[in-house]
């Protein structure tokens, strides 16, 4: 009796591992990442017009305020592990009912590690305020399921972070009044980007994070709008801007290594490469199904390619390429659907080039 009762229990568990608990996704970030929140912002910086969201097939191509054509990487990583619902802007009314389901998207656009990142933009949700929003969440499953109930379940979620672009970008706008740009030097800027983080990270493994992926910063250098506003030729990078981005993300990586000696084995941060896998798409691109990797595919090269409004027809209009899926960029600072596929895809299945030390599909089943 007592051997059937083993057995039973540790078929059922192997089950259970591998099966039954659902993909939730605590998702933080920027636009790359951002589902909407910053429609509910005073913000300049959204996306809540046509032609975003064109390819988005749950919207009917109606924009939702994801600054791209269509799913964001979090959404496919969330669809691909068979979430009950993509991760929900935090900010919109029914997000608290979706944190048990695919879990809550805090990300804003415009935002940045650094709190002065973004305030050309005026509204925004820096990662700061996005911990503090996730805190709210938490306080609300509590009130349902109890601290312990909570503890176990947010065990059990993937964390994730994807941000830091804007603050490099702020990095190198020109020096304008109100302008918050940051007065140091690039190793300075590279140290504070990295403590905050960090402080950032301890700070939700303190509220129960235990499955944290740390997305690093990708080679902004060869965006078309810093191409166009340094007047930058086909085929040529801002060199300077990813020599900092390089040398940023190998502090984060060793900062996120050590993150995990310090914590022991109760919880594991992945730090994600998506610089190296953009390099690659833009490199190599014909091998990735994409033609253009130097203009946007909406929104002109110059002067500083705005995807503007199309449809009504007293609005300035714009111009979108003929073929989504060839474009490595959507507009002059976001990848598109077709290139958000393939990172999401190294995020999922990469070696630990690409995602160490566990990548999101092994971390979702790994048991802590
Ligand atoms: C919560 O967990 C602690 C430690 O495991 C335990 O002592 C306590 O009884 C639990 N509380 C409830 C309400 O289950
Ligand atoms: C965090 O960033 C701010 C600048 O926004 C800086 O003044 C502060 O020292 C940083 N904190 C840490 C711990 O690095």
């Amino acid at each position: 009796m007592g051997t059937y009762y083993a057995l039973f229990f540790i078929i059922s568990c192997l089950f259970c591992v591998s099966c039954c608990v659902s993909y939730t996704n605590f998702a933080f970030g920027d636009s790359i990442v951002d589902a909407g929140n910053n429609n509910y912002l005073p913000s300049l910086s959204k996306a809540d017009y046509s032609p975003y969201g064109i390819d988005f097939t749950p919207s009917g191509g109606k924009p939702t305020g994801r600054y791209t054509n269509g799913f964001t990487i979090v959404d496919i990583v969330a669809q691909a592990m068979g979430a009950k619902t993509l991760p929900s802007p935090s900010l919109s009314a029914n997000a608290a009912s979706h944190a048990t389901l695919g879990g809550i998207n805090y990300a804003s656009g415009a935002s940045g590690i650094l709190d002065g990142t973004g305030s050309l933009f005026v509204g925004r949700l820096p990662l700061r305020r996005q911990i503090d929003n996730f805190e709210v969440s938490r306080g609300e499953m509590v009130r349902r399921m109890g601290e312990n109930g909570t503890q176990e379940f947010l065990k059990n979620a993937i964390f994730s972070l994807t941000t830091g672009s804007n603050d490099i970008i702020t990095y190198f706008l020109p020096n304008l009044p109100f302008v918050g740009n940051y007065d140091v030097s690039p190793t300075s800027l590279q140290d504070i980007m990295v403590s905050n983080m960090t402080l950032y990270l301890k700070r939700l493994h303190k509220l129960g994070a235990r499955k944290i992926v740390v997305v690093d910063i990708g080679p902004l250098g060869c965006i078309p709008f810093v191409r166009s506003i340094h007047f930058l030729p086909v085929g040529k990078c801002h060199e300077e801007m990813n020599t900092l981005i390089r040398g940023y993300n190998q502090k984060l990586r060793t900062s996120v290594h050590h993150l995990n000696q310090e914590m022991g084995s109760g919880s594991i941060f992945v730090y994600a490469n998506s610089y190296d896998v953009i390099s690659a798409m833009l490199q190599n691109y014909r091998d990735y199904g994409f033609e253009n990797v130097n203009d946007p595919c909406c929104g002109d090269f110059f002067p500083l390619s705005f995807c503007l409004r199309i449809g009504d027809e007293n609005e300035i209009s714009t111009s979108i390429c003929d073929d989504r899926s060839k474009y490595l960029f959507w507009d002059s600072y976001h990848p598109g659907e077709a290139a958000n596929f393939i990172i999401a895809q190294h995020m999922l299945n990469g070696d630990e080039n690409t995602c160490s030390p566990l990548n999101v599909r092994q971390l979702h089943n790994h048991k802590l």
